[in-house]
């Protein structure tokens, strides 16, 4: 039906008046009246997103990703599904763990997870870890990964602002993952983990992050981030941009599969050797 009102463009009022006729002639007219409301309330509201999008950039508002609202809905969200309602499908989540992230997280590295959620990829990390550390916003997700993850020794997890990385030594981390987590934190925030990258990786460490392109005009809930201005604060603060990507093509079946479902990206930021 979506696409079918994102259609509407392209059509001639000729075009449209024998499409309501042929509507009204096969379904009567109260559903074509529920149609039309259908087809109006969707028009106002893309509008009203639009809106909002372009008002957030401008005034500079956080919209629905400031630190305090990101800790609120993570704090609440329902985790039964361990993060896998996020999961397109099982063969996407193992093409990414055994394409994306086994390639770029080496055994025995000195790992950080920012916003492990459940631990969708944190039961991935752990076991390529010397050292692992889980840092998120939400109290809810700690103690559920403390939890889960109690039989490891070298993994231990804690909450932050939102955007730092208490208790991390500088120079001691050879490995940042963040997955469907940027894709929620504004620039200012981003701008500050930077920092934090800055001071906590060893030279020659990298860090992998899954986030957003487009400052939200996709839908997704996502930031209001786009590429260009996070490759330029990358670059403004001494580190680098190694590798960019949108999807990655799986070598044993040669599919391509998407990083995310909102035209998101995976950056790989190197801290110069
Ligand atoms: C969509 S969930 C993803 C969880 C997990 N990474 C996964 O892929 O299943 C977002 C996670 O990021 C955390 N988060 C959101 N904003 C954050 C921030 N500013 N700093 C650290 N964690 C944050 C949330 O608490 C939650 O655990």
């Amino acid at each position: 039906m979506k696409d079918l009102i994102g259609n509407r463009r392209r059509l001639d009022l000729g075009r449209k008046a024998r499409l309501l006729g042929l509507t009204v002639k096969e379904n009567g007219l109260f559903y074509t009246g529920l149609l039309g409301l259908y087809y109006a309330g969707s028009a106002v509201s893309n509008l009203a997103f639009e809106r909002m999008q372009t008002l957030r950039k401008s005034r500079g508002l956080p919209g629905v990703n400031s630190r305090s609202l990101n800790a609120e809905i993570w704090n609440s969200w329902n985790w039964e599904a361990g993060g896998d309602e996020w999961t397109p499908s099982a063969e996407w989540k193992t093409s990414l763990v055994e394409n994306v992230l086994k390639p770029r997280v080496p055994e025995a590295s000195d790992i950080i997870e920012i916003g492990p959620g459940a631990g969708r990829w944190t039961e991935h990390l752990i076991p390529r870890a010397s050292r692992y550390q889980g840092i998120d916003i939400s109290s809810t997700c700690v103690e559920l990964c403390a939890k889960k993850f109690a039989h490891a020794a070298q993994a231990s997890f804690r909450t932050n602002d939102g955007n730092n990385l208490p208790g991390v030594e500088d120079a001691s981390v050879g490995i940042i993952w963040s997955f469907d987590v940027f894709v929620h934190i504004n620039l200012a925030d981003i701008a500050s983990y930077l920092d934090e990258f800055q001071r906590v990786l060893k030279p020659g460490g990298r860090a992998i992050i899954h986030h957003g392109t487009n400052a939200g005009h996709t839908g997704g809930w996502r930031s209001d981030a786009t590429t260009s201005e996070l490759n330029a604060l990358i670059e403004s603060k001494g580190l680098q941009v190694a590798e960019q990507f949108k999807e990655w093509t799986d070598p044993a079946t040669g599919d391509k599969h998407p990083v995310g479902l909102y035209d998101d990206a995976v950056t790989v930021i190197a801290k110069p050797a």
